[in-house]
């Protein structure tokens, strides 16, 4: 697909999953099992299309009120994915960063996350964020609290190249599958310009073709940032 002006850097919400398997009779993890597998076709699929930065909503700091089996089965398929892909990623030039807070994580997670950061670290082509135990909320309280401890100046600036996404700037673009309309916590700070896509298409479902059409809408919006 040729498109003039690409998004550079894209945020996903992605939700839908829980729905997707009920709608076949299966459990809620089910459906998670099946989005993560989506998770691979989509990062790979945005980063040949040009995009320089994505960024995926996880598991969010409200997501911990799940039921347990839930919330386990999310940790483990995110543990999976890592271990899985990142030598892949790493391959690819894409360096990989956990966003969110580190609070409550599993020691063994907590362990695979550096490893994988520490791996991917030198490379500066795209970027791959994945927010887990995130909420944009407490991004901002934790990147202003770090400009405070640091003696600096907070400036709008500051807090923008304090939070967690800081290599990648402001956030062009926010998808968010499964039909619901709200941003739930997600990059309130670097999102402040955002363009939005809502679609009814439940996360699993959400192919190729369907991030292309985020990706054209987006290339069709008239972007004024509060000018005329
Ligand atoms: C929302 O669907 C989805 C989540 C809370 C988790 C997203 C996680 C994945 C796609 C898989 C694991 C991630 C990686 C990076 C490997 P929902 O459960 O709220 O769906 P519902 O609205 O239909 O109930």
């Amino acid at each position: 697909m040729e498109i003039s002006n690409l998004p550079k850097h894209v945020g996903i919400i992605m939700d839908g999953n829980g729905r997707w398997a009920k709608l076949r009779n299966k459990n809620r993890s089910y459906g998670h099992q099946v989005g993560s597998k989506n998770v691979d076709t989509i990062v790979s699929h945005a980063f040949k299309s040009g995009v320089k930065a994505l960024t995926l909503y996880a598991f969010s700091s409200e997501n911990w009120a799940r039921p347990v089996e839930e919330v386990d089965k999310l940790m483990k398929l995110i543990e999976q994915y890592l271990k899985k892909f990142i030598k892949k990623v790493v391959k690819n030039g894409v360096r990989l960063s956990i966003i969110g807070s580190r609070e409550n994580l599993s020691e063994n997670l907590v362990k695979l996350i550096s490893e994988c950061e520490e791996m991917s670290k030198a490379n500066t082509d795209r970027y791959l964020n994945i927010a887990l135990n995130y909420g944009g909320r407490g991004e901002i309280v934790r990147a202003v609290n770090k400009l405070i401890l640091e003696n600096k100046e907070i400036t709008e600036k500051a807090i923008l190249e304090s939070l967690d996404t800081a290599d990648c700037g402001e956030v062009d673009l926010i998808i968010r599958t499964g039909g619901e309309k709200r941003l739930s916590n997600f990059l309130l700070y670097q999102g402040a310009y955002s363009e939005l896509y809502f679609t009814d298409v439940l996360w699993p479902d959400f192919k190729k073709e369907e991030f292309d059409k985020a990706i054209e809408e987006f290339s069709k919006r008239n972007r004024r940032f509060g000018k005329v």
